[in-house]
């Protein structure tokens, strides 16, 4: 037994951030954001009203209409978030509401950074396996901007909000091969040591001593070498070669992480589709995004063979093979 991926959605807030607009709030400029990063533009949550739970409540309530199904029919939503809107209920009982399933669906939270949505996608694989859910509504969802702190131009460029969903659905066939791997040890060069709170988001001395920390090149070092290697290792595990791959779905964080991925496992970029240009890093919406945008534009096909990969604060790093 296998989850297919039976629908995709995903939700984008309003209001759109350029480079040029950030070049306003800090030192730096839309040629140095796009030649290190790759990132044109994000978009940014109203705090108000797009909190987390109502994005991830969209992105869900479209996945479910594009899988053809009806709210009730799901058994388990797992949703994967850094910014929840309260620290209970999760965001995946706050889901269960937006969709309309019922009080026989099972509702819990993830949280592993920017791979949680793989994190949560293979918790569900394992229930879908264990016969203990048949339709998996999985969604990451993400309003990093209340975390960043918009006056350091070295994490503020690189972050934007949304939300990604998929459905899994029992079918017959192969188990998705993984592999996920963590180091608490070299956490430090990214982190978040505290919770927002809602009431509190207009108070900008609140918003820097809780905002988030990166060392960006401690970062990016572990992500070029970390990234190639998890994928190869997983290709092995599920005995495909890489030549084989349909397409890489990689965390959408950095160009430049990307193509060093792509050149160190001899592939080339046009198996590396990228979203991040239109919205930076969403963290575990990521690649659940990247998944719909795909399915929009005609780009998945059933039977290709996929390979999602990610990393992220922890720190963790996930890389799952599967048939679409
Ligand atoms: C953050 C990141 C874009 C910085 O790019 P970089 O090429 O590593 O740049 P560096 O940090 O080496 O800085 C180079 C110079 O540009 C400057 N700089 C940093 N941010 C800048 C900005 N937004 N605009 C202009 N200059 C900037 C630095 O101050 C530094 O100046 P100096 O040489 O005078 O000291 C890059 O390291 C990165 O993407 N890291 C991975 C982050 C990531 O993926 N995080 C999410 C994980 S889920």
């Amino acid at each position: 037994m296998t989850g297919k991926i039976i629908g995709l959605g995903s939700y984008l807030p309003e209001k759109v951030l350029t480079n040029d607009d950030l070049s306003l709030l800090v030192e730096t400029s839309d040629e140095w954001i796009q030649e290190r990063t790759g990132i044109k533009k994000r978009h940014i949550s109203d705090h108000k009203t797009e909190t987390t739970s109502y994005m991830a409540g969209i992105a869900a309530q479209r996945a479910v209409e594009d899988a053809g199904i009806e709210g009730s029919d799901i058994d388990l939503i797992v949703a994967a978030s850094t910014t929840p809107d309260v620290v209970f209920p999760s965001i995946a009982c706050m889901v269960q509401k937006a969709i309309g399933a019922g009080e026989d669906c099972g509702c819990f939270d993830v949280n592993s950074a920017c791979p949680g949505w793989i994190a949560a996608f293979l918790t569900a694989q394992s229930f879908i396996e264990a016969g203990r859910a048949k339709k998996v509504l999985v969604v990451g969802a993400e309003t990093l901007s209340n975390y960043v702190d918009w006056t350091d131009r070295g994490t503020c460029i690189l972050f934007g909000d949304g939300a990604g969903c998929a459905v899994l659905e029992a079918s017959e066939g192969i188990p998705v091969s993984s592999i996920m791997r963590s180091s608490c040890e070299r956490g430090d060069c990214l982190f978040c040591a505290n919770m927002k709170q809602p009431d509190r988001l207009d108070d900008e001395e609140f918003i820097k001593t809780t905002s988030f920390q990166m060392a960006g090149r401690d970062v990016f070092r572990f992500a070029v070498t970390e990234v190639p290697k998890i994928i190869r290792d997983v290709l092995k595990k599920a005995q495909v070669p890489a030549d084989e791959i349909d397409y890489f779905i990689l965390h959408q964080a950095n160009a430049r992480i990307i193509e060093a991925t792509a050149k160190k496992l001899k592939i080339g970029l046009d198996k590396f589709p990228m979203t991040l240009q239109e919205t930076g890093n969403t963290s575990s919406a990521s690649i659940p995004s990247l998944l719909s945008t795909m399915k929009k534009e005609g780009k998945l096909q059933r039977g290709q063979k996929l390979v999602i990969a990610s990393f992220g604060g922890g720190l963790t790093w996930d890389a799952a093979y599967l048939e679409y």
